[in-house]
């Protein structure tokens, strides 16, 4: 059995890797694969295979799915490019017969108006005309991705945003790289494509309670107008662009596009899901 995870330099992809250590996969059985060779040395000193790969170079993504029969496919990183980059990906899987690849996608990717879904939603077309044995694992949003917001709210007494009343379904990195190791060991989800989310959807106002908790300081959600948060981000520094897409993913959140109530998350992993404090709460370790 040999089992090859893309994206394995990264944060997702390096649990990924222990993830399927810890349920009992050989080391000698995975296959690391990133671009990142420093990256990749740490990865082999826990006993695994590893492949340099870049999804735009298709020989080293040939070369690193000999003899694979499974593939995590992790989303790559590069806005506007990605689609061509997993469909490299694909075409080489397809090619050298795997017989199952995984792909990490974004929740309700064919029937939302998230601005990063399409992508995904391309993709996801890709590998379903592929007509390779697949998984599709339409991961929520990290809670990881709101630590420098916690942090923040933390220091100013406030978090403000244009979400609205709007909800996150968010979960840890680590239960989603959980649900991919089981997903690639088990035998059971040839076909399927699971919404990954926390059995907990929260908004910004608890959001704002969780950071008070942890940080013993009161904090408050503001919540602004779209306009109003592109107007603050850019005083912040931030580039009319990334202004933008901060502030389009905030009304993303305001329309229900990361609300779920999808308990996909917590049965493939076998337990609940980590909640919001706890996923926040390493921010806080040294601020008793
Ligand atoms: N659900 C969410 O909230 C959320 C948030 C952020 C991102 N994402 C998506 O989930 C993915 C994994 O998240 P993460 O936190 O692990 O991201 P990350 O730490 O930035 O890791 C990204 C991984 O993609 C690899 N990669 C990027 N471009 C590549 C290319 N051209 N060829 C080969 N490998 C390439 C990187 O390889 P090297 O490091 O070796 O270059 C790295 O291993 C992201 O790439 C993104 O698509 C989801």
């Amino acid at each position: 059995m040999t089992i090859v995870v893309t994206g394995a330099t990264g944060h997702l992809g390096q649990l990924a890797v222990q993830a399927l250590l810890d349920r009992g996969a050989a080391s000698t059985d995975i296959v690391a694969a990133g671009r990142n060779v420093d990256a990749l040395e740490s990865l082999a000193a826990r006993g695994v295979r590893t492949a340099v790969i870049d999804y735009t170079d298709p020989s080293t993504l040939a070369a690193a799915f000999v003899g694979a029969d499974k593939v995590l496919l992790i989303s790559g990183t590069a806005a506007g490019q990605r689609a061509a980059q997993h469909g490299a990906a694909i075409n080489a899987a397809k090619s050298a017969g795997v017989g199952h690849l995984v792909y990490t996608s974004a929740p309700r990717a064919d029937d939302t108006s998230l601005v990063l879904a399409p992508e995904h939603a391309a993709t996801e077309v890709l590998l379903r005309d592929s007509q390779l044995p697949f998984t599709i694992l339409r991961n929520n949003w990290y809670t990881e991705n709101y630590l420098d917001t916690a942090r923040q709210a933390a220091a100013t007494g406030e978090v403000v945003g244009s979400a609205g009343a709007g909800r996150v379904a968010s979960a840890s990195r680590v239960d989603y790289a959980e649900a991919a190791a089981a997903v690639l060991i088990g035998d059971r989800h040839l076909g399927r494509t699971y919404e990954l989310a926390g059995d907990k959807a929260w908004n910004f106002e608890e959001f704002a309670a969780a950071v008070s908790e942890l940080s013993g300081r009161p904090v408050t959600y503001r919540p602004v107008t779209t306009d109003q948060h592109v107007a603050i981000l850019r005083q912040a520094g931030l580039d009319d662009g990334t202004a933008e897409f901060v502030a389009a993913l905030d009304g993303n959140i305001r329309d229900g596009a990361l609300d779920s109530s999808s308990t996909d998350l917590r049965k493939l992993i076998g337990r609940p899901t980590t909640p919001l404090a706890e996923g926040l709460a390493s921010v806080f370790v040294h601020a008793a």
